[in-house]
């Protein structure tokens, strides 16, 4: 069925009240068609896809690039990577930014985020010596996207550490913040005035708890229970003055915003019981409220529950003091407010259990402070990657809570996808079925009152997954990695989110007919 043969009216959208209704039953005696109500999104809604640079640039060793902690990880530790690859080429997209930049309009996208690589503008992490061909790439780029219209997104930090930072302790050391605002200056003079839109960081508990605990993203390092801690109040110091510098510096004259994009996966209590109920508080308060707390509550600060538990915990193993202590008040004030906007990662819904499907935690650890069992429920869809299932009104249910929690934040989800394995169809249609319940689950979410603006796919194209390699695939567009040229084909999800950014809602009649995408297509 074709776009132009659907026999729908669209007039109702968000509160119906009397004469909007009667208006739209005249509009539809007149066009003799049936009634269906959609719920649009806003016009100035931003629909995008967003990427980062490590998972896709490749180009790792070139032009002047320095080394980054990935790089140093796959080469000297390449069996972690599940299948064995690296982000040396990826999807090539150093090469290929303007296939990347043609992509997006074909989709018609009004915003594309990606992240800088900090070692391919500054190689040795420090700003006394800038790459001029990183930066000229980052402006290449940008360039090509603001000649058509869309919006640039840039992400500071996604996981790409410069190794010679790594050399002198990285996000463990206190210095970490001074050369994280150095860099974002760089960052800011360069690219501030073609780019509106600046995150500081993504994800941080996967950086600090994943990098520093669990053993899963560089730079691998076993600091069980103590350096997570510290990455995490050295990440959001770092976040405060990059904020501050932006807003004292930058804004007057560039009139941007600066926010931080946490991973707010929807971490629901088992049952109702009070100690179910506390269970997921804490795997909440673990895994972003105490990135989220010192910016976004009222308070400032670090999450009280989690404080106790880790004071209490250290005392008993033996620490002559607590692990993980507050923010001081001077830093409390600086830390707070300090967002334009929260940047929300998210993909599924994670269920907390006091007492069951608990684990052996390291001793000390952050899981074992935390204490609690968590597992995907059997009946969620699964992904092609373990921890990504399908769960029902998800995003609804992150995006409402960070309401409530922190007083209607301006929120952008900036990243949300499906994986599917690499040889799977190009019809995606589980991909399609996990995206249209996430757009319904935003509508809802606007319905509520959530202050959402935006929306970014995860991913504009397949990209390293870190160390999944190149198992799952989570692009629009699909890349033929045999293919020197790394060659990009949009899947059948491609042409459903095109129709959705054109129209601004959710079609269920629509069956995009082949696959070839064009800048022109209307739909
Ligand atoms: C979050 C990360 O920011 C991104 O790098 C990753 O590829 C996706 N999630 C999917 O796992």
């Amino acid at each position: 069925m074709t776009y132009a043969s659907i026999k729908t009216v669209n007039c109702l959208h968000g509160p119906v009240d009397m004469k909007s209704l009667v208006l739209c039953l005249l509009a539809v005696a007149c066009h003799g068609s049936t009634v269906k109500q959609q719920r649009r999104f806003p016009d100035d809604f931003l629909f995008g896809a967003a990427t980062s640079a490590y998972q896709i640039e490749g180009a790792w060793n070139e032009d002047g690039k320095g080394e980054n902690i990935w790089d140093r990880l796959v080469h000297t530790n390449p069996t972690v990577i599940q299948d064995l690859t690296t982000g040396d080429v990826a999807a090539d997209s150093y090469h290929n930014y303007k296939r990347d930049v043609e992509m997006m309009r074909e989709l018609g996208l009004n915003a594309y985020r990606f992240s800088i690589s900090w070692a391919r503008i500054l190689p040795t992490g420090m700003a006394n010596e800038i790459n001029p061909a990183g930066v000229a790439y980052y402006n290449n780029l940008i360039n090509e996207m603001v000649k058509y219209n869309i919006t640039p997104m840039v992400t500071l930090y996604h996981w790409d550490l410069p190794q010679k930072l790594q050399d002198l302790g990285g996000l463990i050391n206190p210095l970490f913040t001074e050369w994280y605002e150095d860099y974002a200056r760089v960052v800011f003079e360069n690219f501030g005035d073609r780019v509106k839109l600046f995150i500081t960081f993504n994800e941080p508990s996967q950086i600090c708890f994943e990098g520093f605990e669990y053993m899963n993203k560089a730079p691998l390092l076993n600091t069980f229970g103590v350096g997570v801690y510290l990455c995490a109040k050295h990440l959001v110091l770092a976040h405060a003055r990059a904020y501050h510098l932006y807003n004292t510096e930058f804004k007057p004259t560039q009139g941007g915003q600066c926010g931080i994009t946490i991973s707010v996966n929807w971490f629901e209590a088992d049952t109702d019981s009070a100690e179910d109920l506390m269970a997921a508080e804490l795997m909440r308060q673990s895994q972003w409220g105490i990135y989220a707390d010192p910016i976004f509550s009222a308070e400032g600060g670090l999450p009280r529950e989690l404080l106790d538990r880790v004071a209490e915990k250290s005392a008993q193993q033996g620490f002559p003091r607590t692990r993980l202590s507050d923010f001081n008040e001077e830093e409390k004030a600086f830390i707070k407010g300090a967002a334009d906007f929260f940047g929300v990662n998210h993909y599924t819904t994670v269920k907390v259990s006091a007492t069951e499907h608990k684990q052996v935690y390291s001793v000390p650890s952050m899981l074992d402070d935390v204490n609690v069992g968590f597992y995907w429920p059997e009946e969620n869809p699964k992904s092609a990657s373990p921890w990504l299932s399908m769960a029902p009104n998800s995003i609804y249910h992150a995006l409402t809570h960070l309401k409530e929690k922190y007083n209607n934040p301006k929120i952008y989800i900036t990243e949300n996808g499906w994986a599917t394995y690499r040889n799977s169809s190009l019809i995606d249609n589980d991909r399609i079925t996990y995206y249209r319940a996430a757009w319904e689950s935003m509508l809802n979410t606007l319905d509520a009152g959530v202050n959402l603006k935006g929306y970014m796919v995860w991913s504009l194209l397949d990209n390293m997954e870190w160390l999944e390699g190149y198992i799952p695939c989570l692009g629009l567009y699909q890349v033929d990695y045999q293919d020197p040229a790394r060659t990009r084909v949009a899947r059948k999800s491609a042409l459903v989110y095109k129709h959705l950014i054109k129209n601004r809602y959710i079609d269920y009649e629509y069956e995009p007919g082949n696959l070839t995408m064009t800048i022109d297509d209307g739909f």
